[in-house]
């Protein structure tokens, strides 16, 4: 289903996301899969980067996946590694709009109300312990290694330069990437348990900062697909 054709959803435009819900089965679970994703760097607000995770938590989704392609800051990422992120920062702009509370399943309400308010909010977990130990537990049975580690969440559209990577590996980032915090926040919000996978299709580091081009960035994300089709396929399988 095009995202094109549901009312408050914005076209996607970035080259590699179609823009569209899969909607299907994995594994014998009932899946929504998203073909393309919306981006600050695209000119989006929060609020509408995240209104359709916000519209799938309120279809009911118990587990929401995220993956997305990184520049690696930590020098002991290879390009092509698969990191799980455990901890995440963002450096977006704007504010990240919470679903509605009709759609939260969690007593967490009270955390949104107050942030609908004008109150602070408690920062949420966005790396669920069981399906961090699902998917740990996959790569292991399938000889794979997956990475740990905290990923910095920037607008773009520039990759960072030299001084941005120092600065950012100094603050204690292993990733930086333009997307997945929002979502992943949006859905936690709603009491949906989350993972986010980051695939190292760069290196950004202070001596090679990132030079990727988009068609780099798509071709090594091609190459880490069947690993993380084997995450995402454990998680339908064992997640609920
Ligand atoms: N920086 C920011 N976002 C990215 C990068 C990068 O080096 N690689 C893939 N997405």
């Amino acid at each position: 289903m095009p995202y094109a054709e549901i009312p408050g959803l914005a076209a996607s435009t970035a080259s590699g996301h179609r823009g569209e819900f899969l909607i299907g089965h994995l594994a014998a679970r009932p899946v929504i899969a998203m073909a393309g994703r919306l981006h600050v760097y695209e000119g989006h607000s929060l609020r509408e980067v995240t209104r359709p995770v916000a519209l799938m938590a309120g279809l009911g989704i118990n587990e929401l996946v995220v993956s997305c392609a990184a520049g690696g800051l930590n020098p002991n990422f290879n390009v092509g590694d698969l990191v799980l992120l455990n901890e995440h920062s963002s450096w977006l702009d704007g504010k990240l709009g919470a679903p509605p509370i009709s759609f939260q399943r969690t007593n967490d309400s009270a955390n949104e109300s107050a942030a609908a308010a004008g109150c602070f909010r408690r920062s949420l977990s966005t790396c669920d312990p069981q399906l961090d130990a699902i998917a740990h537990q996959t790569a292991h049975t399938n000889g794979f290694e997956l990475r740990r580690g905290m990923y910095l969440a920037v607008n773009g559209p520039n990759y960072e330069t030299r001084a941005e990577c120092r600065m950012m590996r100094r603050l204690g980032a292993d990733l930086v990437g333009m997307s997945t915090v929002p979502e992943l926040l949006c859905a936690a919000s709603a009491g949906v348990r989350t993972l986010g996978i980051s695939v190292v299709t760069n290196l950004a580091l202070p001596d090679a900062p990132a030079t990727a081009d988009h068609a780099d960035v798509l071709e090594v994300c091609e190459r880490a697909a069947e690993r993380l089709q084997q995450i995402v396929r454990a998680i339908a399988t064992h997640g609920a």
